[in-house]
């Protein structure tokens, strides 16, 4: 499978409570750990057993050897991992409460920078991939362009959230925003039930979309059908990547040939494993380590 997306190096500190607008907050000593949304989908599908490809790109700087690092040695092939010199690395500063929960501010920096031109280069790797996994940290008409070569299946995890075109939404097989991010693609407030949830997300012109729920784990929503997937209860130490970790279980299930429905029971048991560890990459678990961490018999 192939990953187009962000590398961001992540900044992370422990906060008592995140601060308001105009406040500072004494946190614990911070940690440098590799993220960004797309290279923790393309390492949480590689920690799962599957041969993925990265396009995106970095600085030419500290930071960038990190991610360039920490990609190649989950054994991501980074032949399409461009480094530029107009920019720095991405970097993502991220401060995380007691329950886990956690605020995010990306400079995208190198993420900026991915082009057009990145994915005609990747244009074999696109084209022989069986799933494209895309995300919205690098500039959409690059996403709109990966999704238009991808000769597999194309997911796109819609974040950060912005408003998207129906080319790029009618590009995609799998839509899989959270519910903020889905409000916002609908036009809509944010979704109280799951009944609104589905409305929503039929107003969307992707053939199929999941939504991810959090504790309340995911929902399945295509023209005829609705599918709801509970999540294995958790006490969360760290939530940052379980969105992303689920997109790359999702996608590891459907390179294999497997359904969306067997997809999303995995997905749902990859992202809750990986809030019980800390960090991004830190946290993304092997099969092995899911059964661990889940207590699973
Ligand atoms: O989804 C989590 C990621 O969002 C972090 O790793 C951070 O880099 C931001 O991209």
């Amino acid at each position: 499978m192939c990953v187009v997306g962000s590398a961001n190096l992540d900044i992370v500190v422990q906060v008592p409570r995140h601060p308001v607008a105009g406040e500072t907050v004494l946190g614990g000593d911070h940690a440098r750990i590799p993220g960004g949304k797309g290279a923790n989908q393309a390492v949480a599908a590689a920690r799962l057993g599957r041969r993925v490809g990265f396009v995106g790109c970095i600085g030419n700087d500290a930071a960038g050897v990190e991610l360039h690092d920490a990609l190649d040695g989950d054994g991501v092939d980074v032949t399409n991992l461009r480094i530029v010199e107009e920019a720095p690395s991405g970097i993502a500063l991220i401060s995380v409460g007691p329950d886990g929960d956690n605020s995010i501010v990306v400079s995208p920096g190198a993420n900026a920078h991915v082009s057009e031109a990145d994915i005609e280069r990747a244009g074999p790797m696109l084209a022989a991939a069986l799933v494209t996994l895309l995300q919205l940290e690098v500039p959409v008409e690059t996403v709109t362009e990966a999704a238009e070569s991808a000769g597999g299946l194309v997911l796109l995890n819609p974040a950060p959230a912005q408003a998207l075109t129906s080319r790029l939404l009618e590009s995609v097989d799998v839509l899989i925003p959270n519910e903020t991010e889905l409000a916002l693609l609908s036009g809509s407030d944010l979704a109280t039930t799951f009944d609104e949830v589905v409305d929503q997300a039929r107003l969307l012109p992707s053939a199929r979309t999941v939504v991810t729920l959090g504790a309340q784990g995911a929902l399945l929503v295509d023209e005829t059908t609705v599918h709801h997937q509970a999540a294995p209860p958790v006490t969360p130490v760290d939530t940052t990547a379980a969105g992303d970790s689920f997109c790359g279980a999702l996608a590891d299930v459907l390179a294999e040939g497997g359904s969306l429905v067997d997809a999303i029971a995995w997905g749902v048991m990859v992202g809750a494993a990986t809030t019980l560890r800390p960090g991004a990459q830190s946290s993304l678990p092997t099969a092995a380590e899911v059964a661990d961490l889940l207590e699973l018999p």
